[in-house]
């Protein structure tokens, strides 16, 4: 036999010499989900070992996730449902404590990047990323409200502004606001190829932000959010968000759609993000509690594979778990 691939695997040294991918902190970013008040630190119950913090608590895990390596944050809000209306008037107000949050996380950690959520479903007493008129998702006047919601992230200090609604334009409508407010710097992460999938579960508990269930209004986001059994669309958000100024090409989410990751890296030159969403990692988490996994084997294996298929920045609520493993 002239050709023996197990040569290369004789030693772990050898193994470490040629092997093709290496996943490091810097490929990491971290959700944080945030709750006004003081001294909150609320275990999800879908999604173990992650918390609504409170401002003060988010300080303290932002500060031990840095210490490991971790130097982007993804931030989301839970609103008080007294502050929930129609077209998500406080995502804006001067009043928001997402907004104060952000100069204050900015003003302690000038160095790392926080991206912020842009969808008005936190906010939103319907639970749907655009303003709900007799049973329609809205496109264009929800983009009135998307962009004036940017434009107070990025006064706030966020580094990276990141669409989550998938209405159609929203990208070019947000940078020329942006520009025009004179915030040329904040960058875009579009979620460019978003599916209308199954495994956003835990975050909507995280937020109580599912849509609601009442008469005439959709129970699911299949309007805007893409269908799974599509490809080629996301070729066509892909070519879209390129035109309309977008800096990060999203997929969302990662695992179940990894063809799509690897589409998106071979035809756009943009870096690529991927997000490992909440339902992703609960099954995770769950099949390790049942001690049917390996944590320490299964999670990042997990991720290299996100890595692998050519993502560049993976959203992941593992991140500080990996950072740990390998930094700690
Ligand atoms: C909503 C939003 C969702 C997620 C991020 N932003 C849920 C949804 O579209 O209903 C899900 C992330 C996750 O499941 O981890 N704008």
């Amino acid at each position: 036999m002239l050709i023996r691939p197990r040569r290369n695997r004789k030693s772990e040294s050898i193994r470490r010499l040629s092997q093709e991918t290496i996943l490091t902190t810097d490929d990491l970013i971290y959700p944080l989900f945030l709750v006004e008040g003081k001294k909150i630190k609320e275990e999800i119950s879908s999604l173990p070992d992650n918390y609504r913090l409170s401002l003060d608590e988010m300080l303290i895990e932002i500060q031990e996730a840095t210490n490991y390596g971790i130097h982007s944050f993804i931030i989301f809000p839970k609103i008080p449902e007294n502050l929930k209306d129609k077209v998500a008037s406080y995502s804006y107000s001067a009043k928001n404590y997402y907004l104060h949050a952000a100069t204050e996380i900015k003003s302690k950690f000038p160095s790392i990047n926080i991206i912020s959520d842009v969808a008005m479903d936190p906010y939103n007493i319907d639970g749907h990323d655009g303003i709900v008129e007799n049973g329609e998702i809205l496109n264009d006047a929800s983009i009135e409200v998307l962009v004036q919601m940017s434009v107070a992230q990025a006064k706030a200090g966020f580094d990276i502004l990141g669409p989550s609604d998938m209405m159609d334009g929203r990208v070019g409508a947000m940078r020329s606001a942006l520009d025009q407010a004179g915030y040329y710097n904040t960058s875009i992460m579009s979620y460019t190829a978003k599916y209308a999938s199954a495994f956003y579960g835990p975050f909507r508990d995280a937020l109580a932000s599912a849509p609601v269930d009442n008469e005439g209004i959709p129970k699911h986001k299949k309007s805007y959010q893409m269908n799974p059994a599509n490809k080629k669309e996301a070729l066509i958000e892909g070519a879209l968000d390129v035109q309309e100024g977008a800096d990060f090409l999203m997929v969302k989410p990662a695992l179940n759609y990894l063809d799509i990751i690897r589409l998106m890296k071979e035809n756009f030159n943009l870096p690529i993000a991927a997000y490992h969403v909440s339902g992703e990692c609960a099954m995770l988490i769950a099949a390790c509690q049942n001690g049917w996994l390996e944590y320490e084997k299964a999670m990042p294996e997990t991720l290299l594979s996100l890595k692998r298929a050519g993502t560049d920045a993976i959203i992941t609520y593992f991140a500080k778990d990996y950072a740990k493993m390998i930094n700690g």
